[in-house]
This record gives C-alpha cells, structure tokens and sequence, in this order.
C-alpha cells in the first residue's frame, strides 16, 4: 500500500481542496467536521468489517456507512451480481427484469407487503409513503414523533434552513410510546389525519435509544383502523438488521406502507416503498419518478443481499455481534470506573456516559477509539454487520478499552447505577 509519509496528509490536502470547490468543504450527515480530531473525511476503501481511509488507516466498522453496508463492504456474492448486471446495462429506457424479480422478493420476504416500488434514497421512501396515504385517504395530515428523522425533504428536515412553515403544514407531532400525547394529536388532527408515520424503536441523535412499547404501537393500529388513516413505518435506518421481514414482525403490529432503504442492496443506491392490497391503487394515482430510480445494478445488488442475508441469516448474526460488543463494552466501562447507559437492539446499539449532558465524556472516547482504529460515532447510533466476526468485535474492543481510560482520566469516574 502506498503510504504518504505523513499520517492523514492525504485527507488534509483534500480537505483544503475541498474547501475551495465544496460548499463547507463537506456537507450533510458524513461532514467529519462535526467530529472530534481524529476523524478522518475522504477514504480509500473497505473489506468486509474493515475501512480504509485515503491515508491508509484502518477501522473496525462499527457505522457501516450509516447503516448501507450490512453484510460488510464488498460482499463478493453481491459485487458478483452487481458485476453481471452491469456488464448488461444499468441505466436503460425502462426497468430490467431485475425490478420484477426484486419487487416478488420483497413481497416474498416483508410480512405487510404486497407490493413494492423503487426509489433511491430513504427520504424518496418516506415522502413516497407520506403522499400514497394522503392520496388513499383523501386527507392532509401526517403524525410523526417530536424529535425523530424521516429525511432530508423540507416537510421532514429538522434543519429548517431554506424551508416555509408551509413546508411543514401538514405534519403535526407527538411524544413517540405517550398513548396520551398521541391521542391529544388525533384529536386535533380530526377528520384530517390522513396517516401515522412511526420508526420501529426512537432512535434521535445524542440521546439514548427508546424501543417501542408493544402497548403503543397496538394502540396506534386500533386508532387508525378506527380513523381510516394508514399507519406507515419508516425501516430505513433499521430494515433488515432487526428482522427479515420488517422490524415489526415479531411484535405482530401490521402496517400499511413501510419505507426502505439503507442496508437494501449493502451499499447500492436503492430504496423501497412496500404497501399492502388495500393501499395499491393509490400507489398507482400518484406521480413517483426519478432519473436514476430504475438502475439495474442496485437492484441486482439488492437481490443478492436480500438472498444472502437469508442464507446466513444475518439478523442472528448481527445481534451475536452486537451482544458481544455489549458485554465487552460494558465490562471495559465497569473496569475503568465509568458507568454508561447501553441502548437500542444490539444491531444498532448507541453508549452514552451518565452525567455526560453534552456529550463531551462521549466525543473524548469516541475519539480516542478512532485513534485506536474503530470507527463509531458519538452521537448517532452504531450499526452492525454480518462482517463483524468474533475476532473483528474482540480487536474492536482492544481499541476501545484505552478509549475508556482517557475518559475516566480526563473526565474522572462515574458512580456505577
Ligand atoms: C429512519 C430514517 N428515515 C429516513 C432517512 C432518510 O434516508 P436518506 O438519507 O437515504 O434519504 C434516514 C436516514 O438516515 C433514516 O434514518
């Protein structure tokens, strides 16, 4: 590998360029900037649970590109299929047949569907749902949770820079898992609430992760089928890592309309729209299109991701990985005096120090883990692969361990709760 002789003058040198041509250098949710010091902006590459940055260092995965890469970067059964497919065409004047043959999968795999339409990002999915329900319906408002993320679009942003108010006029909010908040919104939403948007645990940026009670998201079915509105889940972030068939599955909630996206086709710009029969022919009113939405090689990629996460099934591996970067955090925290809170499913696992309000403790250990090469992040939550073996959670863990240490020296130790 050819090493430049200084460590991250790659990435230096770019990132000066880049401040000349690119607006802040960086934008978005992939800015390095809002990170601590060690973080590197530009990479190189990446194999199975390891990244490479443009300087050459390596990383133990534990954000997955933000949650994309599921099986590990690289997956050869899907660079095969994606390989095949391009030696074909990717971006013809229709679909492929590929489209077919991924909408069957989907409604093959995924409980609540019973048909499926492609995208390309996350917030197509969503903004695709939020318009089938208000068509289905014939109504205007949407509920979503205060404080969680459906995307980038002007009605879903939480950055209002650049937006109206009027964006936002047909979304109304409330306390995700409060049965009272939530019903004080269908209250005001009266004979308007066209549907429910929910994600299937509350995951928001800096703050612990909460799952969905069972209770709740029963109740929010029953009050729709009462209302004639659509309950949407938004699996974006969660799909696939959680259940085969939707995150929902196992706690036996049905939903109308689910957005995809993320981890579909491990790496491949691709999202999903999926619905059930009693919302298809609104799904056929509305106008969704993109330039790039029917390129073949994402769904090719897809296909074999989907496939292959079912061959091994990828969801026990994941959570064995997460349970076991669980245990070998907690016990590393434990040892160094620290007491941390350890949320959400072990696939998408999020640590916060106590007493650590503004995250400080938080970026400190993140930090120095970066230096140690594993890549997490201080506040958005992690993901896990099926990449992520015992052996790559175990040299994930060397590195975190001395990341605890800097912590309880700089910050001193926390009482254990
Ligand atoms: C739950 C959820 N919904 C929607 C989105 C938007 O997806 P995208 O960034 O692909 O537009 C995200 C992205 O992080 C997400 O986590």
């Amino acid at each position: 590998m050819d090493l430049d002789p200084t460590p991250r003058s790659r990435d230096i040198r770019l990132r000066a360029r880049a401040d000349r041509v690119i607006p802040a250098g960086m934008y978005g949710h992939q800015a390095a900037s809002q990170l601590g010091d060690g973080y590197p902006q530009f990479f190189r590459g990446g194999s199975g649970a390891i990244i490479v940055d443009v300087d050459g260092r390596e990383y133990v995965d534990l954000m997955c590109s933000w949650g994309p890469v599921i099986l590990g970067h690289r997956d050869p059964a899907v660079e095969a299929a994606a390989a095949e497919q391009r030696m074909l065409g990717d971006c013809l004047n229709g679909p492929s047949e590929q489209l077919v043959l991924l909408a069957e999968k989907l409604v093959d795999t995924i409980v609540d569907a019973d048909w499926a339409m492609m995208a390309k990002n996350g917030t197509d999915a969503t903004t695709a749902c939020v318009t089938i329900a208000r068509q289905h319906t014939g109504r205007g408002l949407i509920l979503v949770a205060r404080g969680c993320y459906h995307g980038a679009a002007p009605w879903c942003t939480p950055i209002h820079n650049g937006t109206l108010p009027t964006d936002r006029a047909g979304v109304r909010y409330f306390d995700y898992n409060d049965v009272v908040d939530f019903d004080r919104a269908v209250t005001e939403a009266r004979e308007d609430l066209a549907g429910v948007l929910l994600l299937p645990f509350r995951h928001v940026e800096g703050e612990d992760q909460e799952l969905v009670d069972g209770g709740f998201a029963r109740h929010v079915r029953e009050v729709c089928d009462a209302s004639d509105a659509l309950l949407m889940l938004d699996d974006v972030r969660c799909g696939f890592r959680l259940a085969h068939g939707g995150s929902w599955e196992s706690l036996g909630v049905r939903v109308d309309l689910s957005a995809w996206s993320k981890a579909i086709a491990n790496g491949y710009p691709l999202a999903a729209v999926t619905g059930t029969d009693a919302v298809r022919e609104a799904a056929t009113k509305v106008f969704l299109t993109g330039s790039f939405w029917m390129n073949a090689v994402p769904m090719a990629a897809s296909i074999a991701t989907l496939d292959r996460l079912t061959a091994i099934d990828g969801v026990s591996i994941m959570a064995r990985a997460g349970a076991r970067l669980r245990e070998g955090l907690l016990a590393q925290a434990g040892a160094a005096g620290l007491s941390v809170r350890y949320t959400g499913p072990d696939a998408l696992p999020y640590m916060t120090f106590v007493g650590d309000s503004h995250r400080q403790m938080l970026h400190a250990f993140a930090t120095e883990a970066v230096q140690n090469g594993v890549y997490l992040h201080p506040r958005h939550n992690w993901f896990m692969s099926c990449a992520l073996d015992d052996a790559a959670v175990d040299q994930a863990l060397i590195g975190t361990e001395p990341a605890f240490a800097v912590v309880a020296k700089q910050f001193g130790t926390t009482p254990t709760v």
